[in-house]
């Protein structure tokens, strides 16, 4: 049995999480949950976003599941997201993007991996006002060899466990010189190591075009923060949406598994959110602890739901849709139906 931390989250969260962990029993996951708050729910509860129980759960079982986690915009606590990266150095963001028969969407059959670099670059809140009237403020960004290195080598050697062919490394080094420089330079020594995968890399703005343009042509794409997160939601709108992107923040000692996807304030509370992007980052989780039986019989079970396209939330079938918990309850059904899951 592995205990897992769970942390619900807020708007959205505690309903999709509730979905996830339903999904897990009934898959017949050898898993058992502590549960603790962080975010507006430990802020309500506590007056700390991101109490010491928290970071206590997941010293200990080294592994949670994640719901979203509401980050005040402009003023307010800093992302508590963020700070768990931080303080566990999840320094890899790993985002499958992959399409689902049934789903509408742009292009035909699309698979590649975001690996985002996820400790460094503008994210590190080194930011200030340059004068008492605010009327000016600046941010530094850091780009680190060490940090550089250890997340292309994680996506190369992904690239080559995974069968994957190509990497494509992602900058603005034609600007920014020294810090996204350095992260092209470094990239670019670490793809030599692997010579049995193709490298290309390409600047931000071309790549967001090309990503929406044809998709297809992308593997692997290996990136710094800021770039890593808004391509990830970009990619996710090329499959559908962020309510099938699951995502997990690995690092040495532990690894936290959440959707890509925020809290959704505009929808949360109205049982229409889907539940699957969580779903699939348990998957994800249930693989990291080699759980892999289980894994597969979910997955099956959601591209299932998802194929038939009957009991699916309104992002995926606007016209008919069901709500969340009516979803994950289709899921489950699945997993007791499908004899070769
Ligand atoms: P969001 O990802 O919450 O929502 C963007 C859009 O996608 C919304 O229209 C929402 O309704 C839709 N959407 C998201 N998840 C969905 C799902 N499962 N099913 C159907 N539709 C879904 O991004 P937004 O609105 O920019 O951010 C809201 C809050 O979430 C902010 O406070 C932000 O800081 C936080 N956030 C937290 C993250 C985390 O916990 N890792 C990641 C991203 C944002
Ligand atoms: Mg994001």
């Amino acid at each position: 049995m592995h205990t897992i931390t769970l942390i619900p989250g807020d708007g959205i969260g505690p309903s999709i999480a509730e979905a996830a962990v339903s999904v897990l029993e009934a898959a017949g996951a050898k898993v058992k949950w502590e549960q603790v708050d962080a975010g507006m729910t430990a802020m309500e509860k506590y007056n700390d976003p991101l109490p010491p129980q928290v970071i206590e759960s997941i010293r200990n079982t080294r592994i949670a599941l994640k719901g979203p986690l509401t980050t005040p915009v402009g003023s307010g606590f800093r992302s508590v997201n963020v700070a768990l990266r931080k303080e566990f150095d999840l320094f890899v963001n790993l985002r499958p993007i992959r399409s689902f028969e049934g789903v509408p969407a742009r292009f035909g059959e699309i698979d590649l991996v975001v690996v985002r670099e996820n400790t460094e670059g503008l994210y590190i809140g080194r930011e200030r006002y340059l004068d008492e009237t605010k009327s000016a403020a600046e941010m530094v960004g850091l780009i680190t060899a060490s940090g550089s290195e250890r997340v292309v080598r994680f996506a190369y050697e992904y690239a080559r466990n995974h069968g994957r062919k190509k990497v494509t490394i992602v900058h603005k080094a034609n600007i920014l010189k020294l810090t996204s420089g350095l992260f092209l330079e470094v990239a670019r020594s670490v793809g030599k190591q692997f010579p049995g995968i193709q490298t290309e890399d390409k600047i931000i703005d071309n790549m967001a075009m090309q990503l929406v343009l044809d998709p297809r042509q992308f593997d692997v794409v290996v990136t710094t923060n800021l770039f890593g997160d808004i391509l990830s939601d970009l990619a996710s709108g090329l499959v559908g949406g962020l309510g099938l992107a699951p995502g997990a923040n690995i690092g040495k000692d532990a690894a936290i598994f959440e959707a890509v996807h925020g809290s959704a304030p505009d929808i949360a509370g109205k049982n229409i959110a889907n539940p699957c992007a969580l779903i699939l980052a348990a998957v994800m989780l249930l693989r990291h602890l080699g759980e892999n039986s289980a894994a597969e019989r979910i997955e099956h079970a959601v591209a299932s739901v998802i194929r038939k396209g009957e009991r699916v939330t309104r992002d995926i079938n606007p016209r008919n849709p069901v709500g969340t918990a009516e979803m994950a309850e289709a899921v489950i059904e699945e997993l007791g139906q499908c004899s070769s899951c």
